[in-house]
C-alpha cells in the first residue's frame, strides 16, 4: 500500500516577504485606519485549503476568511456556477424582478428549515449585518413593538442596528453613539463560565429567570419586546455551545410573551457545525426568523433573512436592496449547497461537506483534548463540527489573552493561518473541505507551536 503524503506548508521567505511588505506599506497608507492586520500575510492565490502569498509562501488555512470560504478559495464547481451565471447576466435587481436562480435558492434554503406544514419566506441582502437589520426591522414591523433583547458576547455586525445588538467588545461602539434605543443585553449561557454563580446545569434557568423575573419586572414590560436575537452557538464571543436546554426554554419564554425569536446563524450556520444550521443540534426548537450569510456562497457576498410565513407581514416596498440576492452570488450559493448537502461530492470528503465537518471536527476536538491533558493553559475545548473554540487560561483559570496570542503567533510562524475569538480563545473555522489528513498536518503544527511556548 502506498501512503499518500499530505501537503505541508512551504515557507520560502520570512513573513512578510519583500512583495508582501511593499503591499502592506501601500495598504497602510491608503486604506481605512479601521482595518486590523493580525498577521503579515498578503494572499495571491488559493488551492483547496491552501493559500499562497505574493512571495510564494504556502500556508494551511484554519480560518476560512472568518468562517466564509466553505468550499475553499476557488472550488471548480463554484467557479463554474459563477462564470456560467456571469455569462448570462450579472444584475437586474431582485427588488423589482424575479430571477430564477434566486428563486431556486430561496426554495432550497426553505427546504433546510421548514417543518412539515410550514412555509417560510426569504429576503436577500449582501452581508450578515444586513440580514440582522432586516430581521429586527421585520420583528418590529410585525409585532408593533420596539424593544430587542440580545446577549453579552454576541456579534451581529457593524451597521448601527447591528452594533447596538452586538455585546462582545466596547471598541465597536466607542465614539459612535447614539445607537439604537430600546436594546438590552443579558448573559449568554456559557457552560465554561456560567453567569450568576450558576453551574453548567443551571445556567440556562439562571439567565432566563433573570429575563423573566428581573428584566421584565423592572426594566422593560414583556409586552413591549419585539424580539430576542441570539446566536444558537456564539461565534466571535468565543465559539461557545450553550447547554442543551437553553434554546428550548428560551423558545418557551418567547412564546409566553409573543416575542419573535431570531436565530443569527451567520457564523455557525451553513454546515460548519455538521448540520446545516447550528440550532438543528437542539431538538424541538424552531425560531421565527433566521439570518444567514458568511459561508453561504463560498465567499461571494450574499445573505438571507428567513421568516415564517405568518411573520413576514411587511408591505410591498417596505424593505429592499439594490444588490441583495445578486444572481451571480446566488449561483455560487446553489453550488456551495450542492457540496454541503452532497448533491455534488468532493473527493476525500465522504458523502457531503456537512458529514466531513462532523468527522474531521471530532478528530480535531479529540486532538485538542489530548493536548489539553499536557498543557494546563488550555482551559476549555468546545464546539461542534468544524466550529471549534479553544480557550487559554492562566494558572488560576482566568482568561489569558497573552498566552493565546503567543500560541496564535507560533502557529502562524509555522504556516497555519488561524484566528482568535472571545477574550482568550482561538477559533478553528477551516474550509469544510479540510480532509482528515490535512487536519492531521494542522494539528501537528498546533502541537509543535504549543510545545514552543
Ligand atoms: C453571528 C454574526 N452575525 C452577523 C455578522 C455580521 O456579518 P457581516 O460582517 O457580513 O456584516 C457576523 C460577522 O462576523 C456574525 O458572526
Amino acid at each position: 500500500m502506498t501512503l499518500i503524503q499530505p501537503r505541508r506548508p512551504e515557507l520560502r521567505t520570512a513573513l512578510p516577504g519583500p512583495k508582501a511588505a511593499e503591499i502592506m506599506r501601500r495598504d497602510r497608507e491608503k486604506l481605512s485606519t479601521s482595518y486590523m492586520r493580525p498577521f503579515p500575510f498578503v494572499p495571491d492565490h488559493g488551492e483547496g485549503v491552501w493559500l499562497t502569498d505574493v512571495d510564494g509562501n504556502t500556508m494551511l488555512d484554519f480560518m476560512a476568511g472568518i468562517a466564509v470560504s466553505t468550499t475553499g478559495y476557488n472550488h471548480p464547481h463554484v467557479v463554474e456556477a459563477i462564470s456560467a451565471q456571469a455569462r448570462r447576466f450579472m444584475h437586474v435587481c431582485l427588488t423589482d424582478y424575479p430571477q430564477e436562480v434566486t428563486t431556486d435558492l430561496a426554495e432550497r434554503l426553505v427546504s433546510h428549515v421548514a417543518r412539515p406544514g410550514e412555509n417560510w419566506r426569504v429576503f436577500f441582502g449582501n452581508s450578515g449585518a444586513e440580514a440582522v437589520e432586516a430581521a429586527v426591522k421585520l420583528a418590529r414591523n410585525h409585532t408593533g413593538r420596539s424593544h430587542v433583547i440580545s446577549t453579552i458576547g454576541s456579534f451581529h455586525g457593524r451597521t448601527y442596528g447591528a452594533i447596538t445588538l452586538t455585546g462582545s467588545k466596547t471598541k465597536y461602539k466607542r465614539g459612535f453613539g447614539p445607537l439604537l434605543p430600546n436594546v438590552s443585553h443579558v448573559p449568554y449561557p456559557n457552560p465554561f463560565r456560567p453567569a450568576f454563580g450558576a453551574t453548567p446545569e443551571t445556567v440556562s434557568d439562571a439567565v432566563l429567570s433573570y429575563v423573566e423575573d428581573v428584566l421584565f419586572q423592572t426594566v422593560i414590560p414583556a409586552d413591549e419586546v419585539a424580539a430576542f436575537i441570539v446566536e444558537p452557538m456564539q461565534g466571535e464571543g468565543g465559539y461557545i455551545v450553550p447547554p442543551a436546554d437553553f434554546l428550548r426554554k428560551l423558545r418557551a419564554l418567547c412564546d409566553r410573551h409573543g416575542i419573535m425569536l431570531i436565530f443569527d446563524e451567520v457564523q455557525a450556520g451553513m454546515g460548519r457545525s455538521g448540520k446545516f444550521l447550528s440550532y438543528q443540534h437542539f431538538e424541538g426548537v424552531q425560531p421565527d426568523i433566521i439570518t444567514m450569510a458568511k459561508g453561504l456562497a463560498s465567499g461571494m457576498p450574499i445573505s438571507a433573512m428567513l421568516a415564517r410565513e405568518e411573520v413576514m407581514t411587511w408591505g410591498v416596498g417596505s424593505h429592499g436592496s439594490t444588490f441583495g440576492g445578486n444572481p451571480v452570488a446566488a449561483a455560487a450559493a446553489m453550488a456551495t449547497l450542492d457540496l454541503l448537502d452532497g448533491t455534488v461530492k468532493h473527493e476525500g470528503c465522504g458523502e457531503s461537506l456537512m458529514e466531513n465537518a462532523r468527522l474531521v471536527g471530532e478528530y480535531c476536538m479529540d486532538e485538542f483534548r489530548a493536548l489539553q491533558r499536557n498543557y494546563p493553559f488550555i482551559g476549555d475545548v468546545r464546539g461542534r463540527g468544524l466550529f471549534i473554540g479553544v480557550e487559554f487560561v492562566d494558572a488560576s483559570g482566568r482568561p489569558d489573552a497573552k498566552i493565546r496570542d503567543a500560541a496564535s503567533a507560533a502557529m502562524f510562524e509555522r504556516g497555519l493561518l488561524n484566528l482568535d475569538c472571545g477574550e482568550s480563545s482561538i477559533r478553528l473555522s477551516p474550509p469544510l473541505i479540510l480532509t482528515r489528513e490535512e487536519a492531521g498536518v494542522g494539528m501537528e503544527i498546533v502541537a509543535d507551536a504549543l510545545a514552543s511556548l
